[in-house]
């Protein structure tokens, strides 16, 4: 079946008391939208709208960062959920196929409960996904008569016997586009809440003799997010839930729960990931990798075998081949280091290229920033960098080339050289000991002066 996603992203989200929109608060280092729109890939979409209104420049630049080829229609008053699916009318035009609704604030759908749904829009027009509330509070309930859904009534509608319900809806909607497009410009807002019902679809639809049904799902699966409690809760639910993937995968975690993971952390089997490493996002591990406790790390790829931290921080885009070492305190940004690499402990590479099996000292920097412009470092294959070295970039070290530890590297140096540039030391015999007697005599004297 041809699907199309429409996303519900333009509500303020009031009670995240906050001035970014809400659907763009994070959760694993992506706005919960991400998650939406990743949860609705599922289907696999032949178009991807997302309704925006609150906060919608920075929504559409998330939505496009994310897909670039979502739509964003604007929805400049925000009249209900129906008034919000309405605005879907010209992104779907010549489009022929289901509607998917989804909320931009309800990240955790799973892809087989999204499959669940499809199947059962082949014996009903329309769909719905709700839940068994263990706290019905104020979600719209689900009235049912055995399969069939009749109506959905909102809360603040509903008399007592059907806020008694706790079947409720979640929100998520199937239904053909067309047919949808045509139900919801019939919805009126003559309602406890003033609002155009996506809900009253149903009690249309059924009463044009349509079939409609609800599916259940976990209700994990429908948390909503509206205060920062509920985005700490679901935080704590997303980084669970990665930590189980992992370990399901063939990955150790001597310590899960101190690992935090970020939206698209891929970690290979017999991947190994020590206590207290936090992954910012865009970053893959592979197989037999070890990440040693203590490391930050972000957008890079670290191949089979390769050894990171204690200790150390990589972003930028690094490139970590097979059989790398990197020690403690050392941060790479946009590096790629080529098999074999070692840069054992306290230095910063940063916008470089190292060849292989070349040997990083201790405390060896590229000075990679002028103050206005960034420059790269090339250092080739199997070149020995001396503890302390300062690279000045734009600056390139040949093949199998040394550095004296402590020199200041301004000029390149040719394959097999030994580039040399610090001061020369010069030993004064017996100075060292006279000038210690000098001072200890005038420490003396002023105390005596001083009584
Ligand atoms: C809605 C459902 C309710 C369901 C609940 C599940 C309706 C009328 N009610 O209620 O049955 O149990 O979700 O969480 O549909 N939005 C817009 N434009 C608008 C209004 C809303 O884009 O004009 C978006 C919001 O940003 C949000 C989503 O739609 O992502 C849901 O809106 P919200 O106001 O939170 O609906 P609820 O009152 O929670
Ligand atoms: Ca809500």
């Amino acid at each position: 079946m041809t699907t199309a996603l429409i996303i519900l992203a333009a509500g303020k989200g009031t009670r995240m008391k906050s001035d970014l929109p809400k659907v763009l608060h994070p959760i694993g280092s992506a706005p919960m939208l991400a998650h939406a729109m990743r949860a609705g890939a599922a289907l696999d979409p032949e178009r991807v709208i997302v309704v925006a209104g609150h906060g919608a420049e920075q929504v559409q630049a998330a939505a496009e960062a994310y897909d670039p080829h979502a739509q964003v229609v604007l929805q400049e008053e925000q009249h209900g959920t129906a008034h919000a699916v309405a605005q879907a009318r010209a992104a779907l035009d010549g489009f022929s196929g289901d509607a998917v609704v989804l909320y931009g604030d309800t990240p955790f759908v799973r892809a087989d409960t999204l499959t669940r749904m499809a199947e059962a829009r082949r014996d009903h027009d329309i769909v719905v996904l709700g839940f068994e509330a263990a706290d019905p509070g104020r979600y719209g309930r689900l009235i049912m008569a055995g399969d069939t859904l009749e109506r959905i009534v909102e809360f603040k509608d509903a008399i007592d016997e059907e806020r008694a319900v706790t079947f409720c809806n979640s929100g998520i909607i199937m239904a053909d586009a067309t047919r949808l497009m045509d139900l919801v410009a019939r919805v009126d807002n003559d309602n406890a809440a003033g609002e155009y019902y996506l809900t009253d679809i149903v009690g249309l639809a059924r009463s044009d003799g349509l079939s409609a049904t609800a599916i259940a799902c976990d209700e994990a699966e429908t948390l909503g997010i509206n205060s920062r409690a509920e985005l700490a809760l679901a935080e704590a639910a997303f980084q669970a839930q990665m930590r189980d993937d992992a370990l399901d995968n063939g990955v150790t975690l001597p310590a899960p729960e101190t690992v935090h993971f970020a939206f698209d952390t891929v970690l290979g089997r017999d991947a190994m990931v020590e206590p207290n490493v936090v992954f910012g996002p865009g970053v893959t591990v592979e197989t037999g990798a070890r990440i040693r406790a203590f490391c930050h790390i972000e957008d890079a790829h670290i191949a089979r075998d390769a050894v990171v931290g204690p200790f150390a921080r990589v972003r930028g885009g690094a490139e970590i081949s097979e059989h790398v070492k990197i020690g403690n305190f050392v941060e790479l940004k946009n590096a790629q280091l080529e098999e074999g690499v070692k840069i054992s402990h306290l230095s910063y590479v940063g916008d470089a290229h190292i060849g292989q099996h070349t040997n990083i000292g201790a405390g060896t920097i590229t000075c990679n920033y002028d103050g206005v412009m960034k420059h790269r470092t090339k250092v080739g294959e199997r070149a020995f960098i001396g503890s302390n070295t300062m690279l000045v970039a734009p600056v390139s070290v040949g093949d199998e080339a040394m550095t004296a530890s402590g020199s200041v590297i301004t000029k390149d140096v040719e394959p097999g050289a030994l580039a040399i540039a610090r001061g020369e030391q010069v030993n004064k015999p017996g100075l060292a000991r006279k000038l210690m007697d000098l001072l200890k005599t005038k420490k003396k004297k002023r105390e005596q002066e001083t009584g």
